[in-house]
């Protein structure tokens, strides 16, 4: 900021107790949110001016929630990057950390409990690990640590956006499953899955008896509305990247496929750089084998896009490394709330063991930044440096091939956070 005078104005804005402060550096106006500590007094010039010194860090509150299986080992690297990035970035971190999933159920009896419902409430951002393993699969599903927190969670803070990068590195190319030569370089597609409509939350909902048999029913609802915002985002996203959008549907036999197309066309016209094409869905599911470079951005309503975004991480062979951001309507000082999580679930046959991957972890605190927090620059450093890392030939167990050099999670992790 250097000396009083540089500083042009000060302009106050109460919300979450953060201010704006304005001022000027070597003739450029600048812009920074921060959180106000306290003010004190200092003497500048030779004429013993005083000059108003504010004490000021951008401080972010970050609710934290491991959840089960590697969930707490990914997380305490998650959590070593955020402390590279502390230190780095000068801003800080308040990070809460709740219980949520199996160990909730355990400790608390529900997979969700209020206490932690109320700290993701009162953060900025929440950083989610995985919940559920084998230990609760035979509870009611409606009480699995899956069913009974990732839903109630999307639904509470109404996280309508899902944006599930699926990038396959060109040095990793040989751990997918699909030939090489298919996906010579890597690829980057980025899914965008609406994920608090339709099937998962339609009702009717239930299961019934019906003519002395039981009846399972799900109902598939949207409004033109909710694929209107969710067609933004993905148009938005295309705009940032190759400026393509394939839009998923099954048109040729659902009504929700029909309005799905319909709407998606008409929010289209709002971005004619984008060149916008329609698929449907099991199309779509063989397109994307066949050749996952032809695409950029694929939006989908909730479960295509949930059945197609396990298939496209499958295809970049790495599902350890791959993040995902739930982004609702709430907004934050600087973003929009969310919850970020790595796409692999709890893996519980490694769990412990110190050897899953924890990039995944780390990217999701990147997607935080990006979009929860307004700071793509440390989103970015984090994301050259799992790169530089990975260039360096360091390798967890699941992306490991000759000549590389295996580690485990705390290295990774470690090597992660000095590349910073
Ligand atoms: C996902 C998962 C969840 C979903 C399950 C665990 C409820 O598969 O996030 O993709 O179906 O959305
Ligand atoms: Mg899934």
């Amino acid at each position: 900021m250097g000396e009083g005078r540089d500083v042009g104005c000060i302009n106050g804005w109460d919300r979450h107790r953060i201010i704006q402060i304005t001022y000027v550096l070597e003739g450029e106006r600048q812009s920074l949110p921060v959180r106000f500590i306290s003010t004190g007094f200092f003497g500048v010039g030779k004429n013993e001016r005083l000059a108003s010194l504010l004490y000021l860090m951008k401080t972010f509150k970050i609710a934290v929630l491991p959840g089960d299986g590697i969930g707490p080992e990914v997380m305490t690297e998650a959590r070593r990057v955020l402390g590279a990035v502390e230190s780095r970035f000068s801003m800080s971190f308040e990070l809460n950390e709740a219980r949520v999933g199996g160990v909730a159920i355990d400790h608390d009896g529900e997979a969700l409990p209020a206490k932690t419902l109320e700290i993701c409430g009162d953060a900025e951002a929440i950083l989610f690990g995985s919940v559920g393993g084998p230990k609760w699969e035979t509870l009611p599903p409606n009480e699995q640590p899956e069913r009974a927190a990732l839903l109630p969670l999307r639904k509470h803070f109404g996280l309508f956006a899902n944006l599930r990068p699926a990038v396959c590195f060109p040095n990793l190319t040989h751990a997918s499953p699909v030939k090489e030569s298919i996906i010579a370089g890597g690829f980057n597609v980025l899914c965008v899955r609406e994920l608090t409509g339709g099937l998962y939350f339609g009702q009717p909902k239930g299961i019934s008896e019906v003519d002395g048999e039981p009846v399972a029913i799900d109902t598939m609802v949207y409004k033109k509305s909710e694929i209107v915002r969710i067609a933004h985002v993905a148009f938005k996203a295309a705009m940032t990247r190759d400026r393509r959008l394939t839009s998923i549907d099954k048109a040729n036999v659902l009504e929700n496929g029909v309005l799905w197309r319909k709407t998606v066309t008409e929010v289209g016209k709002e971005y004619p750089e984008v060149a916008l094409n329609h698929l449907y869905v099991d199309n779509a599911a063989m397109q994307l084998i066949r050749n996952p470079r032809g695409f950029d951005v694929v939006l989908a309503e909730n479960l295509f896009g949930d059945i197609l975004s396990d298939e496209m991480a499958m295809i970049t062979g790495s599902l350890g490394m791959l993040p995902s951001a739930s982004l609702g309507l709430k907004e934050t000082a600087l973003g929009r709330f969310g919850l970020f999580e790595p796409s692999g679930g709890t893996a519980p046959d490694i769990a412990g063991k110190g050897i899953a991957n924890p990039i995944a972890q780390i990217l999701s605190v990147g997607m935080m930044l990006r979009y929860s927090l307004g700071e793509p620059l440390a989103a970015e450093a984090i994301e050259v440096a799992v790169r530089r890392v990975i260039d360096s030939g360091l390798r967890t167990g699941d992306i490991f091939s000759e000549g590389t050099e295996r580690v485990g999670t705390e290295a990774m992790g470690r090597a992660i956070a000095a590349a910073i």
